[in-house]
């Protein structure tokens, strides 16, 4: 499966975003982590790796005697982390080329999943599930963080090219066949299949432009704006209507964005 397949692309551009994005939200991922039990030693499966940034540091937390397998669909992504994982010599990682709807998933007896930004372009959530109930051991945990209100995403006061934008992501990501907003569903899902839900938690950010969070979110407009120009959904008078308004927020102290609230959901698998 070529990478063209992955709708926001995986140029330079969205691996540095990508880069950017892990660092802003690490600290609510490692929270996550423990609460989920993460220790040296444990099994980790990384669902969607992406270039294996998140997989890298749950690689330092799991340790030589632990393992961490990612697992990606883009072949430049994998080659990426591969390369970062000889580099800072953590052999106890592995990313794997591997399509989560069509490739057998691994029948290692993982003891914990994380899943983060994967499961909102998946046109399919059942092999998910599936995949994750061939992989993880009985008792093991899955951890999400995926949206569950894209419509929270904005600049205030009036950022009106701002919110457009916000729209045309969403329905860029449902013409691709994903769901912005999967949180909703995947936790019913679960339930219905047998998985017990430990916990349900929002995780909302917002920032000034000159914040980690505000810099985020203006990266997101540049990077997949071209995107959405290409898809026909954005076009240069937006994106012209979009940078004036950033620009403006940048002077005005008083102004801040608001980005799309993700949902934490954890997750036991119980014998199906
Ligand atoms: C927004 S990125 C998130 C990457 C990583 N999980 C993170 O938190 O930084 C979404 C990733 O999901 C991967 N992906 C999308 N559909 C996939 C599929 N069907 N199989 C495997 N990976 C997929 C993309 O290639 C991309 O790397």
């Amino acid at each position: 499966m070529g990478d063209s397949s992955y709708l926001l692309g995986t140029h330079t551009e969205e691996l540095e975003r990508l880069r950017f994005q892990h660092e802003l939200w690490l600290p609510a991922a490692r929270a996550a982590w423990q609460r989920a039990g993460l220790a040296p030693g444990l099994r980790v499966l990384d669902v969607g790796a992406g270039p294996g940034f998140a997989a890298m540091d749950l690689a330092r937390i799991v340790g030589p005697t632990g393992r961490v397998l990612g697992l990606e669909l883009s072949d430049a992504y994998v080659a990426a982390g591969q390369a970062m994982a000889r580099s800072d010599q953590l052999p106890q990682l592995e990313l794997r080329q591997h399509h989560l709807l069509r490739d057998p998933w691994p029948a290692e007896g993982f003891d914990l999943a994380w899943c983060r930004w994967v499961a909102m372009f998946l046109p399919d959530l059942d092999p998910l599930i599936t995949g994750l109930e061939h992989s993880l051991r009985l008792g093991g945990q899955l951890v999400l963080h995926e949206y569950v209100h894209w419509d929270s995403f904005g600049l205030h006061p009036g950022g009106r090219a701002i919110a457009r934008f916000g729209q045309a992501c969403q329905r860029s990501f449902r013409e691709a066949g994903g769901d912005p907003d999967v949180n909703r569903r995947l936790p019913a899902l679960l339930a219905a299949r047998g998985w017990r839900i430990e916990a349900l938690q929002p995780l909302p950010v917002a920032g000034d432009s000159h914040s980690m969070a505000g810099q985020w979110m203006q990266r997101f407009v540049e990077v997949y704006g071209a995107r959405l120009q290409e898809l026909a959904l954005w076009n240069s008078g937006d994106a012209a209507d979009a940078s004036e308004e950033i620009a403006a927020a940048a002077a005005d102290p008083g102004s801040f964005w608001v980005g799309p609230t993700l949902l934490e959901v954890r997750a036991t698998r119980l014998a199906s």
